[in-house]
């Protein structure tokens, strides 16, 4: 069923009414009016696959046929990292206006002569079908900021070390220089019912405005070294106090994702701010057997100890930014 913009907003008024009239609209309940304002993703497929699966694959993957006459490669749309670092309205203006300008390779031409607004809502629909959106982690997140650290560089010489000391268990020996870059999404809620999350930009005045108490957690996208070598992509979230919320596999195999998110699932409600992390999810006396489980807990606490960190980057700024309020 396709749905049109102008009905969904027809929804959001609707439930403005509601509050108006003060009728028990549930303040923890999902932001009515929102799910109804997705695209339609069974259209936006059809026409990914007509203007842009030629360079960025039918999977999204960026290995479309057209990719070798490329200088620089198509975005990968599997990517929660890179997709997420834009939010709905760039995925917008970037797909019709095309990337000159906007920071990326002009190869990457604009659709607005051959997509309206409502077939590039739907294409926009089936981008955020092919990797995590970070509503899927917080549904309740209404803006957000993305930011890469390099963990051990930053704040004066007493956090750098501690930050580095803290790592050298999980990663190894870190250079005090080059640090260990990570990207973190952290989210926010406001109640305003937007359309969409929104990405807001590195801008002083504009992060100053982002209320400590408004927080979510955290998202990151990370890898794990698989039990029989590779690697597995993972979406991991953490709540205000760095308890584990969600973690999941981006692998799309269904069966392999299956198998590890089964074991990943059971990370959920573990961690916790000031704590070190040592995870366990093996009896202890099945130690033996199951190497398939120590092999997890040793990878999901190295994960969780590098995002931790990560986290504790935008802390650092977010009490630099702060310190003249009384937030802190
Ligand atoms: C002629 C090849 C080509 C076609 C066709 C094409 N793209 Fe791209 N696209 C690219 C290239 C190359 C990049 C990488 C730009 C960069 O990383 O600087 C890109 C990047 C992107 C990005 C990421 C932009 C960013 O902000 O970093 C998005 C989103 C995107 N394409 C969507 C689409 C969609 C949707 C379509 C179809 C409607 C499409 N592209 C068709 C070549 C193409």
């Amino acid at each position: 069923m396709r749905l049109h913009i102008p009905r969904c907003l027809t929804l959001l008024t609707a439930s403005c009414a509601l509050f108006a009239l003060g009728l028990a609209v549930a303040q923890e309940e999902e932001p009515v009016g929102r799910a109804p304002l997705v695209g339609d993703v069974a259209n936006g497929t059809r026409l990914y696959r007509m203007n842009c699966a030629v360079c960025h694959g039918f999977d999204g993957s960026g290995a479309g046929p057209a990719k070798v006459t490329l200088r620089t490669p198509p975005a990968d749309h599997r990517d929660g990292s890179l997709m997420n670092a834009r939010d709905d309205r760039m995925l917008m203006d970037v797909i019709r206006a095309g990337c000159a300008n906007r920071g990326c390779s002009k190869a990457m031409p604009g659709f607005s002569a051959a997509l309206d607004d409502l077939e590039t809502w739907d294409v926009v629909a089936y981008l955020r079908s092919l990797h995590l959106p970070l509503s899927f982690f917080f549904p309740r997140l209404d803006q957000y900021v993305v930011k890469t650290y390099a963990i051990g560089t930053l704040g004066n010489e007493d956090f750098q070390k501690g930050q580095r000391e803290r790592l050298q268990e999980h990663v190894g020996k870190l250079d005090p220089k080059q640090g260990l870059p990570h990207t973190v999404f952290t989210l926010f809620r406001e109640d305003k019912h937007r359309v969409s999350p929104e990405l807001v930009p590195q801008d002083p005045r504009r992060l100053a405005l982002l209320k400590k108490e408004s927080k979510l957690g955290y998202v990151l996208f990370l890898e794990l070294a698989g039990p029989r070598g590779g690697k597995v992509p993972v979406g991991l979230a953490l709540d205000r106090n760095y308890t584990i919320t969600k973690m999941v596999t981006t692998l799309t195999d269904p069966a392999l994702a299956g198998e590890y998110n089964k074991r990943l699932e059971k990370y959920v409600g573990m961690g916790q701010r000031g704590e070190k992390p040592a995870f366990s999810t093996v009896n202890p006396k099945d130690k033996a057997k199951d190497k398939v489980a120590l092999h997890f807990d040793k990878e999901v606490t190295r994960t969780y100890a590098v995002a931790v960190e990560a986290a504790n980057c935008f802390e650092l700024e977010e009490r630099d930014r702060s310190w003249a309020d009384d937030t802190f």
